[in-house]
């Protein structure tokens, strides 16, 4: 099998992981894995069933029932596909938000999305995007980012970001939330939110889109000359 390159970015809710990660597969030619929606889809289905995101036992039984699907449209857009149903939309609510996160702490989950993860990067050069990508899941990625900003521009940057599909809610829960997410995703004990000892760091607290991909593909470019 020919060789495949991998960019693996992680970092807390909000930090613009997803935008600039998508903007930067785009540019590279390459797929891009939005692995959050991955873990999305797992707490929609659960949450379908009725079961508790905090349910480990639930979610032990329940997670080699779903069906999970990643599929690209014409535009590059990922979309997932929950036992033969699109939910790409349905899975971006503050709700799913915090469900993603608490049923992405349950062991069982994180073994069965493990190989899903890394099969893609096998298969395909990819810019994936998640919490443990550069950790845990392609720890021999050619180039691994550590995205961050500080907690109040990333809450301005969600909290635009549902206005802009006319969900109205107020700045304040938005921060809450995503503070809460924070500390869940990084104290949770496997394979918690962390800059990989090798990730080159970049805060884009002062940086605007243009600005923080320029400086990422700089990155890609000094690492593997591509
Ligand atoms: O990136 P996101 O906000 O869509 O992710 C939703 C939740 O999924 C996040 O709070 C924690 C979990 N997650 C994870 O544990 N590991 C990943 N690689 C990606 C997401």
């Amino acid at each position: 099998m020919e060789k495949t390159y991998a960019v693996a970015i992680d970092g807390p809710a909000g930090a613009g992981k997803s935008t600039l990660a998508r903007l930067l597969a785009k540019d590279l030619g390459w797929y891009y894995v939005d692995t959050g929606a991955i873990y999305r889809t797992v707490a929609y289905y659960l949450r379908l069933l009725g079961i508790s995101p905090r349910d480990a036992d639930g979610a032990a039984r329940y997670i080699d029932e779903v069906n999970i699907q990643i599929t690209y449209d014409p535009q590059g857009v990922q979309h997932m596909w929950m036992n033969g149903l699109d939910v790409t939309e349905d899975i971006r609510t503050p709700e799913i938000s915090q469900g993603a996160s608490l049923v992405s702490a349950h062991p069982p989950v994180r073994r069965a999305l493990l190989e899903m993860q890394r099969d893609l990067a096998r298969r395909h050069n990819v810019v994936m995007d998640g919490r443990d990508i550069g950790t845990v899941v392609l720890p021999e990625a050619a180039v691994k980012l550590f995205l961050t900003a500080s907690p109040e521009v990333r809450a301005r940057r969600r909290h635009a970001e549902l206005a802009a599909k006319g969900k109205k809610d107020a700045y304040d829960q938005v921060l809450s939330d995503l503070l809460r997410r924070d500390a869940q995703d990084a104290t949770r004990a496997i394979a918690p939110l962390r800059q990989a000892p090798d990730a080159v760091l970049l805060d884009t607290t002062g940086l605007d889109i243009p600005q923080a991909l320029a400086a990422m593909r700089a990155i890609v470019k000094e690492k593997t000359g591509l």
